[in-house]
This record gives structure tokens, sequence and C-alpha cells, in this order.
């Protein structure tokens, strides 16, 4: 089973001092899959994606991508394996322009690769890169700009840009729409499934719209365990999840927006 997987998580735990946060996960993903997390606040979602990237070390349970294991290994060492993911706070560099962040984490990704001399060979490829990316975050038009002049909405494209520069097969986002509008969250919705066509998709969100709209499969995680891991319909009629969670959401989302999505 674990070769066919990009990401699997097995009885995987995670204790904060005496309170365990993630009680026995178990989660195959496939390659290609999108998924969505979901789940009440304070369910263990970013911990859970903070044990998968390394941030923190699991108490128990393994953690394999793509057949191998990566618990215990350092972040950049998970990241040098293809797993790559976004931030909730902001990791772009404030005073370079779009082109110049989307180059940087390029050539980071490469520099890892090459021996330095290599690098200035790699530069003309980095630079190629970058224009490419720009290309499909539809932010051409804001090349020279500075990331700090950027609107949100494009700030939080260009994160998503330096995550998949490196050519990650694993892409991890958290709440990557959170704090948008909903116009801007379709548009982001589009590009998200652009840039991580032929990629492996795990994201955090709370937007019944978005997890509807994008995912494969959705996990709905419930005070650190996994109570379904299905099909948006099925997860959707599950009477555990409505009990535990969705049905208040989707009351929630009805009130919040009753012309419905
Ligand atoms: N480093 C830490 N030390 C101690 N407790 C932590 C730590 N990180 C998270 N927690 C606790 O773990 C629980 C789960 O937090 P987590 O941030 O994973 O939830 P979440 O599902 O991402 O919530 P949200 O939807 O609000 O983002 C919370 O009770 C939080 O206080
Ligand atoms: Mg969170």
């Amino acid at each position: 089973m674990s070769d066919a997987c990009a990401l699997e998580l097995r009885g995987l735990r995670k204790r904060f001092g005496r309170t365990e946060i993630i009680r026995g996960v178990d989660l195959a993903v496939r390659p290609g899959e999108r998924v969505a997390v979901i789940g009440p606040n304070g369910a263990g979602k970013s911990t859970l994606f903070n044990l998968i990237s390394g941030r923190f070390g699991a108490s128990e349970g393994e953690i394999l991508l793509h057949g191998q294991r990566i618990d215990g290994l350092a972040p950049h060492q998970i990241n040098r394996l293809g797993l790559a993911r976004s931030f909730q706070v902001s990791n772009l560099f404030n005073r370079l322009s779009v082109f110049e962040n989307l180059r940087c984490a390029v050539l980071w990704s490469l520099g890892y690769k090459y021996a330095f001399w290599r690098l200035l060979a790699g530069a003309h490829d980095a630079n190629e890169r970058a224009e490419q990316l720009m290309d499909r975050l539809a932010l051409q038009g804001r090349r020279d700009v500075l990331a700090m002049n950027l609107s949100y909405a494009e700030q939080r494209a260009l994160e998503i840009g330096i995550t998949i520069a490196g050519g990650a097969g694993v892409i991890l986002l958290d709440e990557p729409t959170a704090g948008m509008s909903r116009s801007e969250t379709a548009r982001f919705v589009a590009l998200i499934r652009e840039v991580t066509v032929g990629r492996t998709l795990l994201t955090v969100e709370h937007d019944m719209g978005v997890v509807f709209g994008l995912a494969d499969r959705i996990a709905v995680l419930v005070y650190g365990e996994v109570i379904a891991f299905d099909v948006p319909e099925r997860v959707r009629a599950d009477a555990r999840v409505q009990e535990a969670y969705l049905g208040s959401v989707l009351v929630d989302a009805a009130h919040a927006a009753p012309e419905g999505r």
C-alpha cells in the first residue's frame, strides 16, 4: 500500500506536555490527489501539518513520503525529498519584488542540488523558471512591484509560487484562502487547482465552498482524530461528521451566505 501513497501517516501521535493533541492519525493520500483537512478550531490541523513538514517531532507513529520514512528528519531535508508547505504567517521578502522573491525561491531550491560554481550556470535557468512561475500565478503585470506593496490576494498567490518553486510533488497549504473576499477566493481556488496539477495537495480549509469545490477527498479531524476520510458526498452525508462538525458549519455558512455559492 505505501508504495502507492504520496503521503502516509501511521498511528501518528503528538503530545505537548501531558496533553495529547494528535491522537492516533492514520491517513493514506494517493499521488495526484487533492485532500482537504477540515475540523473545528483547535482540532490539531496545523499541528498535523507541523508534524508532516518536520517542524514538530512526532511523539509516536510514522510518516512516509512516497514510501520513505520522513519522521525525525529536519524540515529542509523533508523539503529536499519533495514536500513543501506554505505558512499562515507570511514568508515573503517584503522588500524584494515579485520576480526577485520567485527567483530567490528557485535559487534556494537549486542551491541544495548544485555546487556553488554551478549556481552561476543555474542563474539563467532560475530567471526563466521565475518568469514561468509569474505567468502561472498571473503576476506578470506586477513583476517589479515589492511584495509589501501587493494586494493581500496577490501576496498569497506569490506565497503559493514560492511554495511550488522548488518543484515539490507534495504541497501542504494551511488556510490558503483565509481573509479573502468571495471573488478573490474563487480566483484563488482556480489558481491552486492550476498550479497543483500533477502534484499531491493537502490543504486545511474552513470555507466549505472551497472544500467541496477543490477536494477529491476530505479528512475530518476532530480533537486530534480523523473521524472520516472519504469523497465529499459521503463526508457530507456522514452522520458522525454532521454531528461533530459539519452540521454547525453548514448552518453557519447558510446564514453567512444566504444566496449560496
Ligand atoms: N507548540 C505548542 N505547544 C502546546 N500546545 C500547542 C502547540 N501548538 C498547538 N498547540 C495546541 O494544540 C491544539 C491544536 O492546535 P492547532 O493549531 O493544531 O489547531 P487547528 O486545528 O489548526 O486550529 P485552527 O482551526 O484554529 O487553526 C490547540 O489546543 C493548541 O493550543
Ligand atoms: Mg490551524
